[in-house]
């Protein structure tokens, strides 16, 4: 609910589990007051103190009130007016202007959140708007709260209102500040094939931290995320504040500690080459922030995240509903197959009875390898052995379903596209353009690339009974030039690529909706909620050994919900990790994503292949869980020899923990495991299916009955199987009678 104290000038946003508060001062920029834990509707005594004005910037508000900029917490800092902080937004008009006080000028409360011009956004309900207006400008600021999470949506759009043109210099989505307090820097960072590892520090001492992409993409070497917690919190207690961007480019979030103690968290899109031109009457949208608070440590910000993506950002028909078992056939094959292998490879996949056969890279153009073909979305009926929707159909008479590869984006120098288009690439006119994977970006800032791009990829889609879609992007931007942009446009270039991307997404993804797609990016180097807007699951990385893979998914399921990180068994010894693991741990951990399966079922161990069914048919029953269940992280592998997470349904009355040991541990300790999020006076029935060694499918290894209280505060004693990456599953399902 929104509400306004006219006598305080203080909105309150709030619902059941968080208040956000600020005040708008006459005459200038507002205040913020609060975000947390619900509070009443009184919040008049201010959050900072005005103690230390000498040697200071003071200014007086309309009522007279003297302040000091830097002092003050801000919804929204500007430069060059005594705040000395960091800024949220920098502009300059042509006269080299580049102070912008702003002020409260107005207010709406919609009763839908409207959609962010270009941008994805998350869905919702009422929202405040709020307009401040400075020399020449308005700048909006909107406010959306859910009524099912403790989150908060914001955004920020600039419009020129001058009779001269105005750069943006600079345009954060969100700021405000915590109190006075001890607090942690929760982040993840990474590589490909090792992304979303958590990085964990405190913010002691003064100044700036701050994780952020340069990449032109969110990257994998930081996710668009960052947590501040209390630096006490833990995973199911504490207060925790998050900030997240519905946004897949380039990208900065910051923790200012300032010198009154507060500190000032802020963050958006990267600005540091940044520079847009505003016409008179134009306006500039920034991507939308997704702020989350909980007070049940990293584990209730995670569930509030996962609540806010799952049902108001990822396409509802898709969101909570069962996931194909996808078959790929890259790990198994890379660009090394013809049509008779594959055909040998869809008889023997289809007798295992995933959902999907997926034809990963290689089966269009010249492409038999990273050098060449990319951009040519034309089958190479050679090496499929015929037309593609022979193969298509080859799929489907198994009772699979066909998935496709594309990697739109991209081209290869060497390819017929790329020689009939050869400005159709980002690239500083006067150096050879920097190859990733021997790739250059194709400049989808161009409506003419778009529309090549879009009706290449379509016409495949449209053409070939397609019925799922991975959409890969394999390196990220460097040069920020497009040929078809004026000189005082290029520093737009990075911006306008990924508005670019999102309307080619809009015009193949928005335009099939019988298609389930799923979003890769050298594996997961793109996994942000921008892309969740498209992409119901996304492929988080290229790592399937479930060690390296246990912390992958540990960490990404900070903000992103499990059944939208894509996740598939592969073969052992791993490719990546070289590690020999048994293929129960591996489904194991597999399971508590978008479970899938990617090897060469010619190559497999045949005790391996015979178990697979089974595991499709536990990971169908299992789904639920995935789907519908909340999410308690019960113990972490970063650091420790042990992995665990839990699924609790929502009512209760089924539960799932899947637990890791690494390496083997004789005669050692195993950490106890503490449930979380049970009925304490529900009776639950647990049974422990274990990884055994001689064995592919988990064992049952145990039964008994205890009490949800029971189980949570007596806890459990896992017994691992002896050896390395042993693993179990416990399932508790509630029994009729109570306690
Ligand atoms: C990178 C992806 O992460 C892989 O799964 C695979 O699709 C390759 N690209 C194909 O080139």
């Amino acid at each position: 609910m929104i509400t306004f104290d006219a006598e305080s000038r203080i909105f309150y946003l709030e619902n059941e589990q968080i208040t956000y508060a600020f005040a708008v001062p006459e005459g200038r920029s507002p205040e913020h007051l609060f975000f947390g834990p619900r509070c009443g509707r009184d919040l008049t005594t201010g959050s900072y103190s005005q103690n230390g004005l000498a040697h200071q910037i003071i200014r007086k508000d309309a009522s007279g009130f003297a302040y000091n900029p830097t002092r003050v917490p801000q919804e929204i800092h500007t430069a060059l007016g005594g705040d000395f902080g960091e800024p949220t937004v920098l502009l300059g008009d042509s006269a080299g202007n580049r102070r912008f006080d702003l002020s409260f000028s107005a207010f709406r409360i919609l009763p839908v959140k409207p959609a962010l011009p270009g941008l994805p956004s998350l869905r919702g309900g009422e929202t405040l708007e709020l307009i401040l207006t400075g020399r020449g400008v308005t700048v909006t600021l909107l406010y959306t709260l859910f009524e099912d999470c403790g989150v908060l949506a914001r955004s920020l759009s600039v419009r020129n209102t001058g009779e001269a043109p105005l750069s943006v210099r600079k345009a954060f989505s969100f700021a405000f500040s915590l109190p006075v307090g001890s607090y942690k820097a929760v982040s993840l960072w990474g590589a490909a094939g090792s992304e979303g590892q958590l990085q964990n520090q405190p913010l002691s001492s003064f100044g700036l931290f701050g994780v952020d992409s340069r990449r032109g993409f969110s990257s994998a070497i930081h996710n668009p995320f960052l947590a501040l917690a209390e630096e006490t919190a833990t995973e199911d207690r504490g207060m925790v504040w998050g900030a997240n961007l519905v946004w897949s480019g380039s990208f900065a979030l910051h923790a200012e500690r300032m010198t009154t103690g507060l500190v000032r968290f802020q963050g958006g899109f990267d600005a540091e080459d940044f520079a847009w031109k505003l016409e008179p009457g134009e306006s500039f949208q920034a991507p939308e922030a997704v702020l989350a608070f909980s007070e049940e440590g990293l584990s209730g910000l995670s569930r509030a995240y996962h609540t806010a993506y799952l049902d108001h950002l990822i396409d509802p028909a898709r969101a909570r509903k069962p996931r194909p078992v996808v078959f790929n056939n890259w790990e198994g094959t890379r660009f090394d197959f013809n049509g008779d292998g594959l055909r040998e490879m869809i008889r023997l996949t289809g007798d295992l009875s995933p959902d999907v056969f997926a034809l990963d890279d290689g089966w269009f153009g010249k492409r038999n390898d990273a050098f060449s073909g990319l951009g040519d979305w034309t089958p190479n009926e050679a090496k499929l052995g015929g037309p593609l929707s022979d193969l298509a159909a080859c799929v489907r008479k198994t009772g699979m379903r066909f998935g496709l590869w594309f990697e739109p984006e991209m081209v290869n120098a060497d390819s017929d596209l790329f020689r009939a288009h050869p400005d159709w690439v980002l690239r500083t006119p006067c150096d050879t353009p920097a190859e990733g994977r021997s790739q250059l970006v194709l400049d989808l800032t161009r409506p003419e690339v778009r529309d090549y791009v879009a009706a290449a990829v379509n016409r495949i889609l449209d053409n070939c009974p397609v019925d799922y879609v991975k959409w890969d992007c394999n390196r990220d931007l460097t040069e920020g030039y497009s040929s078809s942009l004026p000189a005082e446009r290029q520093q737009e270039v990075f911006y306008r690529q990924i508005l670019g991307l999102y309307n080619l997404l809009d015009r193949i993804v928005g335009t099939h909706p019988d298609i389930f797609f799923e979003g890769c990016s050298s594996g997961g180097s793109r996994t942000d909620p921008g892309m969740l807007a498209y992409f119901p699951q996304i492929w988080i990385s290229d790592q399937s050994d479930c060690a390296a893979r246990a912390k992958i998914q540990y960490g990404i399921s900070l903000f992103c919900p499990l059944p939208a990180q894509s996740c598939h068994v592969t073969a052992s010894p791993n490719r990546r990790a070289a590690h020999l693991t048994p293929i129960a741990s591996r489904a194991a951990i597999a399971g508590l994503g978008a479970a899938g399966f990617e090897f060469d079922p010619r190559r497999l161990p045949p005790e391996e292949l015979a178990a697979v069914p089974e595991l499709i048919r536990r990971f169908r029953e299992d789904e639920d869980l995935v789907l519908r269940g909340e999410l308690h992280r019960l113990l972490s592998p970063f650091g420790g020899n042990w992995f665990a997470e839990e699924l609790v349904l929502p009512d209760q009355s089924a539960a799932r923990i899947v637990a890791m040991k690494f390496l083997e541990n004789f005669n050692q300790p195993d950490p106890r495991i503490y449930p979380r999020g049970l009925s304490p006076d529900t009776r639950y029935r647990a049974e422990i299916f274990s990884s055994v060694p001689g064995k592919a499918a988990p064992q049952k290894t145990g039964e008994f009955l205890m009490s949800g209280r029971s189980l949570m505060h007596f806890g459990l004693r896992p017994d691992f199987s002896a050896g390395d990456f042993q693993s179990l599953i416990l399932t508790l399902r509630a029994e009729k009678d109570a306690v």
